[in-house]
């Protein structure tokens, strides 16, 4: 048989009917405002496996359109095929006695069965009628309860298989079982392309959910459980070697989680590594890069070596001089705000730091080209509360400085972030985003997927007559797309208004967070590695159907 499927899908919160038959199942939505004693009926019955087993070979063709009268032997009348309908409803229902075919079709005017409405039948002794069907007809004797939405066959197919008293069935469709259930209210979909916090995967926010009530089997809740447990220590520990596997960090290197975000890196990075008559290296290619190095000032001498600023930080400056004995060279290396990103990370003199906020674990990277690596969470890795160090041990104590406690690395890397109370739950999270991300093949599958995700994005930009990316080609971000108006698509009195209309429909649309950094306006699509590719997709859409409407 060949199967069909409405396109009038139920809606979440519908109470549906599965109905199982030798032949295959069919679904039936149960409309809600009509829901009364009938359905009612139905679905207690349903409930008692009053319909299991049952011959299918009582639906009666066209039950409705054919109309006439519905006298079967016990003389009840009603509306249907005259001579169809044995009074099967007598046998289910103990109450009511005079349900005349408890289960009937009826065709309206599809040519199929898609569509059909179906019907339980009362006689007149029936207890309840509730309404007559959506096709105009009113009669006594029936309550339309719902609507066929998925099955196999046609109603044609189906009637074939009916029989009466005369005929014997040629295709007998028996009902095995009957399942009511309420669809779950389900959430709009929501693509939420924020720049950070961001999207994180589904599953690690609901195992992170789950482990809030009974955390590792323990039946107390992450957020409430000590961290000196084995139970947080070991996690924690784990969360590290799955860092260290999925980076490749080799020997040499420590992993510190702490709080303060990646802000209190730009700090602690210069008092821990800077003396202060010794110089450190900072390209200025965006705010963050420009915050890194205003913080290193403070604690010995900046070198800004280069510097995109002056054209709104769209690219990546490629050549220039480092200061010879420089400590190191700091590099941010995804502008989240401009969307350019570090392709190939420049040779150090010495060593690199890079801010890695908002790309880490985007792509596959030479970790021994850096002496420190850190990320504050809320992009790539999990929620804000947890900054990453990666840090080569051998560059610590260089500096003769009288550092506070939380401040120096070396406080926390004999007590494995445990100095203090570590941002436990923020943690967690990022464990079950590593797992996440390991299942799916790691750092260098990602990188692939990204690159997909990016290139539809940007594909999708170039070849628009109203929208167009802002950073330089050669260094555009996989991980943030800012796009504006061209200029010559949209007059610059125009340009706001529709910015907001863009906005307001994207949200319609589901396709959250797409306002450009205050500082760039525009948009920007942060396209994280959580961003299911099918979110490219739905904004790629949506950008084609609100450049028709614009430019026709
Ligand atoms: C590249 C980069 N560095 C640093 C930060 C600041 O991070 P935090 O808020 O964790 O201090 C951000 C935030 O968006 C960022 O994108």
């Amino acid at each position: 048989m060949t199967n069909f499927h409405q396109t009038d899908e139920p809606q979440s919160g519908e109470t549906i009917a599965i109905i199982s038959t030798n032949k295959g199942q069919m679904k039936l939505r149960l409309f809600p405002e009509l829901v009364g004693v009938a359905a009612e009926n139905f679905i207690e019955l349903a409930k008692q496996g009053k319909y299991n087993n049952v011959p299918f070979h009582r639906v009666i063709k066209d039950f409705m359109i054919q109309g006439g009268d519905f006298t079967n032997k016990n003389g009840t009348g009603g509306h249907a095929a005259a001579g169809e309908g044995e009074n099967i409803g007598d046998v289910y229902d103990p109450r009511l006695k005079h349900i005349r075919g408890a289960l009937s079709w009826a065709k309206t005017s599809a040519p199929n069965s898609i569509g059909s409405q179906f019907f339980i039948v009362h006689g007149e002794n029936g207890a309840h009628f509730l309404d007559h069907p959506p096709n105009g007809h009113s009669h006594e004797g029936y309550t339309v309860f719902g609507q066929l939405y998925e099955g196999f066959g046609t109603l044609d197919s189906i009637a074939e298989s009916k029989t009466d008293k005369r005929d014997k069935p040629k295709e007998e469709v028996i009902i095995e079982s009957v399942e009511i259930s309420i669809l779950p209210t389900a959430m709009k979909t929501v693509y939420n392309f924020s720049a950070g916090p961001s999207i994180l995967p589904k599953q690690a926010t609901e195992e992170a959910k789950a482990a809030i009530t009974d955390f590792a089997n323990t039946g107390i809740g992450i957020l409430e459980i000590s961290h000196r447990t084995k139970h947080v220590e070991g996690m924690v520990a784990e969360t590290e070697s799955l860092l260290k596997e999925l980076l490749s960090i080799p020997e040499g290197y420590e992993i510190l989680f702490l709080g303060g975000g990646a802000s209190l890196q730009f700090c602690m990075v210069p008092i821990n590594l800077l003396g202060a008559n010794s110089v450190a290296d900072y390209t200025d290619t965006g705010l963050w890069a420009s915050k890194a190095l205003k913080e290193a000032k403070k604690f010995g001498k900046v070198n800004v070596v280069c510097s995109s600023k002056d054209s709104t930080y769209n690219h990546i400056p490629k050549t220039f001089e480092q200061t010879p004995g420089a400590t190191y060279l700091h590099v941010t290396s995804n502008n989240t705000i401009y969307g350019t990103q570090w392709k190939e990370f420049p040779k150090a003199n010495t060593y690199l730091v890079s801010d890695m906020s908002s790309d880490i674990l985007s792509r596959p990277i030479d970790v021994s080209k850096f002496g420190l690596i850190y990320a504050g969470a809320q992009k790539n890795m999990g929620p804000a509360g947890v900054a990453t160090v990666i840090i080569r041990s051998d560059i610590l104590g260089k500096v003769e400085r009288d550092i506070p406690t939380m401040l120096d690395y070396r406080t926390h890397i004999p007590e494995k972030s445990m100095f203090n109370t570590p941002p436990v739950f923020s943690i967690y999270v990022m464990n079950r985003v590593l797992h996440w991300l390991k299942n799916l093949g790691g750092v260098a599958a990602m990188e692939k997927l990204n690159a997909k995700k990016a290139n539809m994005l940007y594909d999708a930009l170039d070849n628009s007559k109203l929208f167009k990316g802002t950073a330089a080609k050669e260094d555009r971000s996989t991980m943030n797309i800012p796009f504006v108006f061209r200029e010559d698509a949209v007059a610059a009195d125009k340009k706001e208004s529709l910015e907001k209309d863009f906005l307001k429909i994207a949200v319609e649309k589901g396709l959250e967070q797409l306002k450009g950094h205050r500082s760039v306006g525009g948009f920007r699509a942060s396209i994280y590695n959580a961003m299911p590719i099918e979110g490219v997709e739905t904004l790629v859409a949506f950008m084609a159907e609100f450049e028709k409407k614009t430019l026709g």
